[in-house]
């Protein structure tokens, strides 16, 4: 299983990334992840992106492009793996398209996450992460067992801050330039997928499965994990 999850900020991509790629022990690639990694270890790399990433603007495409293909160079790719974030632009989409064809890799699909304007609003600003092991919470929807204390590891749970109201606005605007014309591109490529990013993560797990079985994705070596 390759799949691409496209969508705008607070779509729920990265947390159907984690769920789907435990689900079928493929690799979750994060752009955004790796590079909070490296701001938070202050590589190079990751304090050239702080001040981008907190205005809500894209790394440049060569950088993105250089991290994740080292990534999907790796030895955890060879049995799937799921795109978080990532590509953003057409730059990156094409580079992708040229390191798989490399890899022998292709694509199985691409998910589109439509998601109307409200529900990212209240996504993100209630969005909160935990500042030492970066597990997501909601402040509606998936509250920690203790106020502020992360679940997993008993970090502090702090705002991202690109989640701020005016960061949010920067965001959107980017993603509407930059990134929907992607939508385009992977329907000619007859690679995407629609589903809705307004429902529940249970809900859209299961309309998940539903398209993986539609698609014949979960073949013999891929399990089924409602039949497991
Ligand atoms: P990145 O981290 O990729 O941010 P993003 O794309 O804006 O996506 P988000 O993480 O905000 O949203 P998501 O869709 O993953 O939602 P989530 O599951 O967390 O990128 C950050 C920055 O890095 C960029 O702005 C840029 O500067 C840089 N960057 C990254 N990739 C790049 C690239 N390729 N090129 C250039 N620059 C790049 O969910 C949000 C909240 O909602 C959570 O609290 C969650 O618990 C809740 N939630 C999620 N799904 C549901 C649901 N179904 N029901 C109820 N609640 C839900």
């Amino acid at each position: 299983m390759r799949l691409v999850l496209l969508g705008p900020p607070g779509a729920g991509k990265g947390t159907h990334a984690q769920v789907l790629s435990k689900e079928f022990g493929v690799a979750h690639v994060s752009t955004g992840d790796m590079l909070r990694e490296a701001l938070k270890a202050a590589t190079p790399l990751g304090l050239k992106a702080k001040a981008t990433m907190e205005k809500g603007l894209l790394v440049p495409d060569d950088v993105v492009i250089a991290l994740v293909r080292e990534r999907l160079s790796g030895p955890d790719a060879k049995k799937g793996f799921i795109l978080d974030g990532f590509p953003r632009t057409p730059e990156q989409a094409r580079s992708l398209d040229a390191t798989l064809r490399d890899l022998d890799m292709p694509l199985s699909l691409v998910l589109y996450f439509k998601t109307s304007l409200p529900v990212i609003i209240r996504r993100l600003s209630g969005r909160r992460v935990c500042g030492a092991c970066g597990k997501n919470y909601h402040l509606l929807n998936f509250k920690p067992k203790a106020e502020g204390i992360c679940d997993a590891c008993g970090g502090k749970l702090v705002q991202r801050p690109d989640d701020r109201e005016e960061t949010i606005e920067n965001r959107l605007k980017v993603y509407e330039a930059e990134t929907t014309p992607l939508i385009d591109y992977y329907q000619k490529l007859k690679l995407l997928t629609q589903v809705s990013g307004d429902l529940e993560v249970r809900e859209l797990n299961r309309d998940l499965l539903d398209v993986f079985r539609r698609k014949g994705l979960l073949g013999p070596g891929v399990k089924d994990p409602q039949r497991a």
